[in-house]
């Protein structure tokens, strides 16, 4: 029969994908799993072990030995653990330790859920694949750089925005021409630019580009029931 609902949202940085996953998952009554979180905590444990984020047998042992706790460490939302992250990231014996545990997130979402939605760079193409929906969240750079840039300083971080702009541009570059799991729409994906939409715009165009997919998945586990 039908498994959980899977919801695979990718994209760039500051594109809306949380602020998109949340409010679909809300929607649909499905778990949420930020995996950006995940490439964060292995970075900043690195660096706080004074080890490089570069350095492939310093950032296996820190992704294989995270715990979920380590995922509320508010140091985790700073540009610096975003850095680190999308250096760590690049690192294949990274990804393939940080895999089993989206997976299971996604095939055995807590609570219950029927279902989750995960938000990435590679969760369409790599973690999971089979996933019914699929959504590219994507925005112009200046508008992604301008919104974190407004979201730091509402959290009383001194930033110079035009930094945030080309330190974004240098870390989508590093997303999209790593080797392993580049940072692309897949082919199934529905591709949503949040450049000239709010929070309500981006939820109310995802839910229209995705209803179908969304219903076709009730419509097969009601069959399977
Ligand atoms: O919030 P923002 O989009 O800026 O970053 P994030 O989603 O927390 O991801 C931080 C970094 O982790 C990204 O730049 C990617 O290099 C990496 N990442 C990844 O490679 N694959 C994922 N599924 C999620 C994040
Ligand atoms: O997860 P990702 O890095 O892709 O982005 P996010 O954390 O959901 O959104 C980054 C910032 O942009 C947040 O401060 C959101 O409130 C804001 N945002 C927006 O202004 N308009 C949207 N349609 C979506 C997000």
């Amino acid at each position: 029969g039908a498994g959980p609902l899977t919801v695979a949202i990718d994209g760039p940085a500051a594109a809306g994908k949380g602020t998109l996953a949340r409010a679909v998952a809300a929607r649909l009554g499905l778990a949420y799993l930020d995996t950006g979180l995940l490439y964060r905590a292995t970075g900043l444990a690195v660096r706080r072990a004074g080890g490089s984020p570069d350095d492939p047998a310093a950032t296996e042992q820190a992704a294989r030995a995270l715990s979920p706790d380590d995922l509320n460490d508010p140091a985790l939302r700073g540009e610096a653990a975003g850095d680190a992250a999308s250096r760590v990231a690049a690192i294949p014996a990274v990804r393939a330790a940080l895999l089993e545990f989206q997976r299971a997130f996604a095939a055995q979402p807590p609570d219950g859920a029927r279902g989750a939605v995960l938000d990435g760079r590679d969760i369409g193409s790599v973690v999971c694949p089979e996933a019914p929906v699929k959504l590219f969240v994507t925005a112009r750079v200046e508008t992604r750089a301008r919104r974190r840039f407004l979201e730091l300083r509402e959290r009383g971080t001194e930033v110079i925005e035009s930094r945030i702009l080309r330190d974004m541009e240098e870390r989508d570059a590093r997303d999209r021409s790593r080797s392993v799991a580049p940072l692309v729409p897949v082919a199934d994906a529905v591709v949503l630019d949040t450049s000239d939409l709010d929070r309500d715009g981006a939820l109310s165009a995802a839910l229209a580009l995705t209803g179908a997919r969304v219903w076709a998945w009730h419509h097969a586990c009601a069959r399977a029931d």
